[in-house]
Formats: structure tokens, sequence, C-alpha cells
């Protein structure tokens, strides 16, 4: 396995926003969050739907991220207007675990809460990556698989569940979400490809 020792690397960017959904895995994401905030970036944001609501609480998410964690509530609450100046001061949008519903919201553009609200409204020169996590029957769903298409047709990163254990069953499935060192390397090549353009577009 890859060192993902905080003393191995600098962290990857500055300002990360990560969506947290309502899949099942949700439940696993304190940890990899504390990793995401050890090696991935200087400040996390975590945004997190009405789903992800039912597996995590905000008081857990903020005490791992040391920021707020935020809800659909703060959109209409919040007087800075969170989804204009987190989408426009991050690095890197990350949506793990993304929910076969968040993938169709934003496939289509439906803005029909604060997360995909916000990633409607983040410059295309940011990185978006999704990290599905679902059942193998809903992730080969013909309209989860034609969303998956559109946002990718559209620049966004789809990363491909992985095998892993089904919750309701125990068995081992494919649906889970990518390990967090092979997620590290892959978000730093982003990041980089990323970088590389906006240098040779200046
Ligand atoms: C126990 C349980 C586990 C679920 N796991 C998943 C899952 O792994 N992936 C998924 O896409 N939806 C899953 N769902 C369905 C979502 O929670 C549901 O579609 C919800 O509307 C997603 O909302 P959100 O995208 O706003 O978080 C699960 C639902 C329940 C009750």
């Amino acid at each position: 396995m890859t060192d993902l020792s905080p003393h191995a690397r600098a962290r990857l960017c500055k300002n990360l926003v990560l969506g947290i959904t309502g899949a099942v895995a949700a439940s696993w994401m304190p940890p990899r969050l504390q990793t995401l905030r050890a090696l991935v970036a200087d400040e996390v944001n975590v945004v997190m739907t009405r789903g992800a609501l039912r597996f995590l609480t905000p008081l857990a998410v903020s005490a791992i991220s040391g920021q707020p964690a935020l809800t659909d509530e703060d959109m209409w609450n919040d007087k800075r207007v969170p989804h204009i100046t987190l989408s426009r001061s991050a690095d890197l949008v990350l949506v793990m675990p993304a929910s076969a519903r968040i993938l169709a919201s934003c496939a289509r553009a439906a803005c029909d809460d604060f997360l995909s609200t916000l990633i409607c409204a983040t410059p295309d020169s940011t990185p978006v990556v999704f990290v599905p996590s679902m059942n193998e029957t809903m992730w080969r769903n013909r309209l989860v698989t034609s969303n998956v298409a559109l946002l990718r047709d559209a620049g966004y990163h789809v990363i491909d569940p992985i095998e892993g254990i089904e919750v309701a069953t125990g068995h081992e499935v494919y649906g889970g979400m990518i390990d967090m060192p092979t997620l590290y390397h892959t978000l730093a090549a982003i990041l980089s490809q990323r970088r590389e353009e906006s240098f040779q577009d200046s």
C-alpha cells in the first residue's frame, strides 16, 4: 500500500469542498475525512445532503473537518451565499460517496439542493470528482449509466466503484468506493493536469 502518512508529502491543494450524500458509505466517511484533511487540502468544507444527514451527524463531521458542516438550510440562511462563495474558492470539489440521486441532479443541472446548486455554480476550470457508491443493480441501471455518461461528457470526473462488502448481505459485490491511496493519486493527477492546462492558457 502507498505511504499516506502526513509526513510523506505536502497537501495537494488549499481548498476542498467535500459533498457527502446519502449512500450508506457516508457512515464510513469520518476516517476518510481525516485523511483528506491531513493530506489533500489545507481547508475542507463539507456540504451534507438530506440523505447524508440520515447516516452521519453534522457535529461529527465538523469535529473532524474543523469547519461547520453545511446543510441545505445554510444555502437559504447564510448571508455569504455559500453555494457561490464556496464554489469560487474551491480548488477541487469531491463528492464522496455520490448517490444515484446526486448524479442525476448534477447531470441535469437540476440545482434542487445546496450541493447540486454549488456544483452547477462551480467554474469549469475547477475539477469536480464524483465517487459513486451504490448497489450494483443501481449502478448498472440504464438511467444511472446515462447520467454518468452525461457528467463525463461535460468534463466531470466519475470514478468507477470497486468490489466491496454489501451492507445488506455481507457479500463481496461491486459498488464500493475507491480506496484512499488510489483516490489520493487520482486527485493528484487531476489537479496537476489542471495546473498544466491553466499554465498553457496563460
Ligand atoms: C439504508 C439505505 C442505504 C442506502 N444506500 C444507498 C447507496 O449506497 N447509494 C445510493 O445511491 N443510494 C442509497 N440509498 C438511497 C438514498 O439514500 C436516497 O436515494 C436518497 O434520496 C439520496 O439522497 P441524497 O442524494 O440527497 O443524499 C440508501 C437508502 C437507504 C435507506
